[in-house]
């Protein structure tokens, strides 16, 4: 129904005019064709949030990624949306807020979108955060939403999946999980914090975190964004000597 909608918009609005699917299935047009890329070469990424905890981690990624001029693809689970509402403060933690940072939104029923397919082409995809439900679904293949088919379609291409999976302590079944999605050449990067970098806040702990989930998506910050400060150089053995 909703892609026979989006059809006939089109068609009203001309092919560049883009179906955008808001959450809670409320429909908007976007006058951008997703068949090219808006910003000519750079990278095209999909971005998956569900719903287990860790929504800053997805704010701030999808905050990066604008800056860097990434074509983002949103995803955001049902209970990904529940979870961000908690997590955050208003009035940044809206689906609507969140939805505002992608390029492209769409609904997590529509299995009819374009990233269900593996002739559109992508740069990658990462779930931040990923729930071990979604994680369970990706490992057995089990495309019933659009979170798992994109991510069964970005495996099956050899494109890369970075899954930021949370969940503690571990079961052997979120274990086995793991392990059988990263044969299938998944990364999985539990949002683990380092504390090497001295944190202030929660934030610091956060940038660190986005920082080292752009490495893995084989993009590269530009300017201020590239703090070297959170990069690992060594111990100052140099300097420590010259304390004595
Ligand atoms: C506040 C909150 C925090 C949660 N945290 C986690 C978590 O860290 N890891 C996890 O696997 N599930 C967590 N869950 C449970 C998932 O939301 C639940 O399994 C859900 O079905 C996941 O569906 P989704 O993958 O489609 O978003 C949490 C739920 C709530 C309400």
């Amino acid at each position: 129904m909703q892609s026979l909608f989006c059809y006939s918009r089109q068609r009203l609005f001309g092919h560049n005019a883009k179906c955008r699917f808001i959450s809670e299935n409320r429909l908007q047009i976007r006058p951008q064709s997703i068949s090219h890329r808006r910003n000519g070469g750079s990278k095209r990424i999909i971005v998956a949030v569900t719903g287990a905890t860790g929504s800053p981690l997805a704010v701030t990624l999808l905050q990066r990624l604008r800056e860097l001029g990434v074509e983002t693809h949103l995803i955001l689970s049902k209970w990904g949306g529940a979870t961000l509402k908690y997590e955050l403060d208003a009035p940044n933690n809206t689906p609507r807020y969140l939805e505002s940072l992608a390029s492209v939104v769409y609904s997590p029923m529509d299995v009819s979108a374009s990233i269900s397919s593996g002739s559109f082409r992508t740069d990658g995809m990462i779930v931040v955060p990923c729930s071990m439900k979604t994680l369970a679904g990706i490992r057995m293949g089990y495309d019933s939403d659009l979170i798992v088919r994109a991510a069964s379609v970005t495996l099956k291409e050899r494109r890369r999946l970075v899954l930021v999976a949370r969940e503690t302590p571990l079961s052997t079944i979120h274990l086995e999980n793991m392990l059988e999605v990263t044969k299938a050449n998944a990364v999985i990067f539990p949002p683990v914090m380092a504390f090497y970098t001295r944190p202030d806040s929660v934030q610091d702990m956060v940038d660190q975190s986005v920082l080292r989930m752009i490495d893995m998506l084989d993009l590269k910050l530009v300017g201020e964004q590239e703090n070297e400060d959170i990069r690992w150089t060594g111990f100052d053995w140099k300097g420590k000597k010259e304390t004595k």
